[in-house]
């Protein structure tokens, strides 16, 4: 059916109505035009996503004596290389999905700052490690995918770095532990008790995975099981 004449004809139909000129402009002008209202479609979307991927945007919200004022210390802001990570660096993903998610997901903060959650530094204390949980959670589920962005254990030359640091990251290796398990704090300043708060954040995230690994074994021995027996 597939092949046959009629198809043939609409096909060739199609493709001389493409060619053919329309009343005023041929449809391959058209469609052109289309085709380039789509790239300044695109563009203004990813300007926009370019925009608010700045430092500038995000420290209009977030207080500049906070976040931005300790991340000013560390080693990401100044360094001797002349490399710099900036907050989406280490806050929003790079690939398209990811990137799309987390700024849908943003439009909670938008909420947050009309309701002054975290408007004086008082309150960003207060706040600070429900928030730092956050981002841990979503690192750790991530296997640090933005650290990784720039840093990569393969690239890593154990003999140049001292000798704790290149222990430990052989230890990361041979347990599969991820940056954020080892580094918190990297950029801002931590409550003294945000290792306790770090392991709960761990464990409440092995016990939402548990129960899927298991079912998925399960699910594993089902079928195993159902196929032999029904093998004969
Ligand atoms: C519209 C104001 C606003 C802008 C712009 C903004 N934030 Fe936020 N952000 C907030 C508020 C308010 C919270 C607290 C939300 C909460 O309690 O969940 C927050 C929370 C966060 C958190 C805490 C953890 C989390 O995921 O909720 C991180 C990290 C963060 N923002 C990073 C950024 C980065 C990076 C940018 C720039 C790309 C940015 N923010 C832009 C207002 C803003
Ligand atoms: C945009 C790239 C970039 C991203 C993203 C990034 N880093 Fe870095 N990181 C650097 C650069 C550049 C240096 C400084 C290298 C130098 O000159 O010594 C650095 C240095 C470090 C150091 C050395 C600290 C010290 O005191 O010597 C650690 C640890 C580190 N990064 C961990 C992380 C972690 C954890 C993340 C994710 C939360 C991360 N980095 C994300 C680029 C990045
Ligand atoms: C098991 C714990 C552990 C894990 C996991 C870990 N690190 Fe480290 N890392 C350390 C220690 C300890 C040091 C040395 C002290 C310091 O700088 O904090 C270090 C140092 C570093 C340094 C500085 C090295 C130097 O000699 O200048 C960088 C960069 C770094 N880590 C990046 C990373 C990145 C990126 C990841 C994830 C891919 C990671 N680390 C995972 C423990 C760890
Ligand atoms: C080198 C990576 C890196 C950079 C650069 C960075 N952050 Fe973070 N940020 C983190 C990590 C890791 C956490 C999780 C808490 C922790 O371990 O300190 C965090 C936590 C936060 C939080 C939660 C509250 C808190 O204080 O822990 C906010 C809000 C935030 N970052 C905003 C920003 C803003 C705004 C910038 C830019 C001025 C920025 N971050 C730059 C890595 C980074």
């Amino acid at each position: 059916m597939a092949d046959s004449p009629e198809n043939r004809g609409w096909i060739r139909r199609l493709w001389s109505w493409i060619w053919t000129p329309a009343v005023a402009f041929s449809s391959g002008f058209l469609i052109l035009a289309g085709f380039l209202a789509g790239i300044l479609f695109w563009g203004g979307f990813h300007w926009t996503l370019e925009l608010t991927n700045t430092e500038e945007f995000c420290v209009s919200c977030h207080t500049m004596e906070t976040n931005l004022g300790e991340y000013r210390e560390t080693i990401h802001y100044n360094n001797h290389s002349g490399v710099r990570a900036i907050c989406s660096d280490c806050h929003v993903p790079h690939e398209w999905n990811h990137k799309i998610k987390a700024k849908i997901m943003a439009v909670k903060d938008v909420y947050h700052e009309l309701a002054g959650t975290i408007s004086t530094p008082e309150k960003y204390e207060a706040h600070r490690l429900s928030m730092a949980s956050a981002v841990w959670k979503k690192m750790k589920a991530s296997d640090s995918r933005e650290c990784r962005n720039c840093h990569n254990f393969d690239y890593m030359d154990f003999t140049l770095q001292e000798t704790r640091a290149a222990s430990e990251h052989q230890r990361a290796i041979d347990n599969n532990m991820t940056c954020i398990d080892c580094h918190q704090g990297i950029a801002h300043s931590l409550p003294p008790d945000y290792l306790q708060t770090y392991q709960e954040v761990t464990e409440a995230l092995n016990a939402e995975t548990r129960p899927t690994h298991q079912q998925l074994a399960e699910n594993g021995e089902a079928i195993r099981s159902y196929l032999t027996s029904g093998a004969d």
